[in-house]
């Protein structure tokens, strides 16, 4: 796997007018949840806003005056004031965090939907962990922006742009004297949010690195174990760890000190005010009452702003974070289904041909040259050929995993391109080299294709696949739990429970990528006879590495870097000795020996095992 890079993420701009519209077109359908959200927002920043003005009231109206009709007044309008600024922000809050959770939610199942659209060639190009990580990390920041972000904005904007009227309407001289600190505010803003952006940055590409780091290493655990690399896999992921620790704690430092220094400045800003509101008090400019609600404004003032470069932040990671996910969104998959079926996507009669079929993975590395044949409905067709010489391709290309670059594959003919991905896939049951288990039940793994559903379909599957045995040796026979890719069963129950699969479907054209793993020789025997009946009476079309399944088949199609070179059933072809030949010395051969000795030892050694 390739190492990630340090930064996996362009420097997006903070701000993208594009992106922005586009994300907040998430917004449309919680217009509802939306509109509450901003009400409560604003009226809750009004609130706010009326509270020092009603200090300043019953200081110069009342207190100071001694005129104690009314104060009861201020103080009732005060309890509704905090009695509404409790339920607008839980109002607000809930319905922030409601819309937040709602567009994730849209979102993670657009992605998840666009995933299983896209075409196989896709996930050669993109690491998993990437993919994850735009389902996982990347939508959680776009749910800080929607969720913390882009509507408490206005709460700040409006406290700031409230708070500075009331201020200058007050009182301008004062209002002057709380503003003087500005540019200092602007100034730490200004170093916070440069070097926050470069930490944020930092942190996300170690988070990369440790990502990929573990995915590899967990998954490679037993090879590490085995060639004993603990101590350097150790080491490895120290240096990664420590690198993450340190990103952090550099950017901790700037959150550390950017806070307290805004709140130094606030407290600068109070002190002016008290020195200025205190000396224009005694002069008798400026009423006690406006004096305390100046401070106290002041002491409200700073807040909004240093929320707003945290905001500024969120809107980075969002921006970022969107723009990886629009570009996987917008990645259109390049194998499309036709919308109609030419013909009724019946069972016909399936005869497949493969017509000059040219195919390269990338580039024009070709991996099958000018192919050609024909595959009669229920021939059963063997592939043999080296590894490399391109038969799995082969069967990519048939399923339509991967386009022909020249050339054509049709069933009946009719060119796979103008069936439905959908009718095509229908036809073929699949036998990979690699059994793919998902986790669930035996029973789900059996019943796994849209069509195989009674328990008696699946029973009768697993029977005639001689997987009946090893399933009712498990706790819970049908119902035992497989693990993640079926790490609890061995490589032949594997091909068994593969097989059982592939019978529960009844395709019309079976197509087998036989294993290269080895099995002993009982095993053996069950997956040869398993295999038999599910050729029965279907086309098929198999990639054997099997000598006995090869012989099976009533013609071998050989070949050879790409090319078809030989073709014809296993005594002919041996006799022409030509390529089929060496490769039956070399592949074939010694399974021959091998097995006879196997089943000559199997004999000896029966009758007192067994008995
Ligand atoms: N996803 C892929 N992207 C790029 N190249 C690939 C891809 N899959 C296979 N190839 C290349 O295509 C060639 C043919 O591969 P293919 O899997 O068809 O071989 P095979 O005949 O099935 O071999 P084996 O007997 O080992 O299974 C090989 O050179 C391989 O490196
Ligand atoms: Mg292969």
């Amino acid at each position: 796997m390739a190492t990630a890079p340090l930064h996996d993420e362009p420097l997006a701009a903070a701000y993208d007018a594009r992106l922005l519209r586009r994300l907040l077109r998430y917004l449309v359908p919680h217009k509802a949840s939306v509109a509450v959200a901003l009400a409560a927002i604003v009226g809750h920043a009004l609130l706010r806003l009326a509270e020092p003005y009603l200090v300043k009231l019953a200081i110069d109206r009342h207190i100071l005056t001694g005129e104690l009709a009314g104060l009861e007044l201020i103080a009732a309008a005060m309890l509704v004031i905090l009695t509404g600024s409790f339920l607008l922000e839980y109002l607000e809050t809930y319905s922030m965090g409601m819309i937040g959770q709602r567009i994730m939610y849209d979102l993670r199942m657009e992605i998840y939907g666009h995933l299983q659209r896209i075409d196989v060639a896709y996930y050669d190009r993109h690491p998993v962990g990437r993919l994850m990580t735009r389902v996982t990390t990347d939508v959680d920041a776009l749910n800080d922006l929607f969720a913390s972000g882009v509507i408490s904005v206005f709460r700040d904007i409006v406290m700031l742009a409230g708070i500075m009227a009331v201020l200058l309407w007050m009182d301008w001289r004062l209002a002057l004297v709380a503003f003087a600190v500005l540019p200092f505010i602007a100034l730490v803003t200004q170093w916070f949010r440069r070097n926050a952006r470069a930490a944020y940055r930092a942190v996300r590409g170690w988070i990369a690195k440790i990502n990929a780091a573990l995915q590899e290493n967990i998954t490679g655990m037993s090879t590490v174990q085995l060639f004993r690399r603990e101590a350097r896999s150790y080491a490895d992921f120290d240096r990664l760890n420590r690198g993450h620790a340190q990103a952090n704690l550099d950017s901790i430092f700037y959150y550390a000190t950017f806070y307290p220094a805004v709140e130094l400045i606030g407290a600068v800003a109070t002190a002016a005010i008290i020195w200025y509101g205190g000396a224009w008090t005694l002069e008798g400019t400026l009423t006690l009452g406006s004096l305390v609600a100046f401070i106290q404004y002041s002491q409200r003032f700073f807040r909004p702003i240093s929320d707003l470069s945290e905001k500024f932040n969120i809107l980075q990671a969002a921006m970022a974070s969107s723009e990886r996910i629009f570009g996987l969104l917008d990645t259109p998959p390049s194998l499309v289904s036709p919308a109609v079926a030419p013909s009724p996507p019946g069972r016909g009669e399936g005869r497949i041909t493969f017509e000059h079929v040219w195919f390269a993975y990338r580039g024009d590395d070709y991996v099958l040259r000018d192919v050609s044949f024909t595959v009669e409905p229920g021939e059963r067709i063997g592939i043999a050929g080296h590894t490399g010489a391109g038969k799995t391709t082969l069967i990519n290309l048939l399923l339509r995993f991967y386009d022909v670059n020249r050339g054509r594959i049709a069933i009946d003919g009719v060119d796979i391109r103008e069936i439905p991905l959908d009718a095509l896939r229908r036809r073929f049951g699949l036998v990979l080299q690699d059994v793919f288990l998902f986790s669930g039940t035996i029973r789900d793994n059996i019943a796994f294709g849209p069509a195989a559903g009674s328990d008696a379909a699946v029973r009768a599957a697993a029977d005639a696949a001689h997987a009946s045995p090893f399933i009712d040796r498990l706790p819970g026979g049908l119902d035992a739990e497989v693990a993640e890719r079926g790490a609890t069963l061995s490589a032949g129950q594997k091909q068994l429970l593969s097989f059982a699969r592939a019978l529960a479907f009844d395709p019309q054209v079976l197509v087998l990528d036989e294993a290269t793993s080895n099995v002993d020789t009982a095993t053996e025997t069950l997956i040869r006879d398993a295999l038999h009946r599910l050729i029965a009476g279907r086309t098929t079309l198999a990639i054997a590495h099997r000598l006995s399944t090869v012989r099976d088949m009533d013609r071998i199609l050989v070949f050879h870097k790409g090319e078809l070179r030989e073709s014809g059933p296993h005594r002919d072809l041996l006799a022409q000795r030509g390529l089929y030949h060496t490769l039956y010395e070399l592949q074939y051969r010694d399974q021959e020996a091998k097995s006879a000795k196997a089943s000559a030892s199997l004999r000896l050694a029966d009758s007192p095992q067994r008995g």
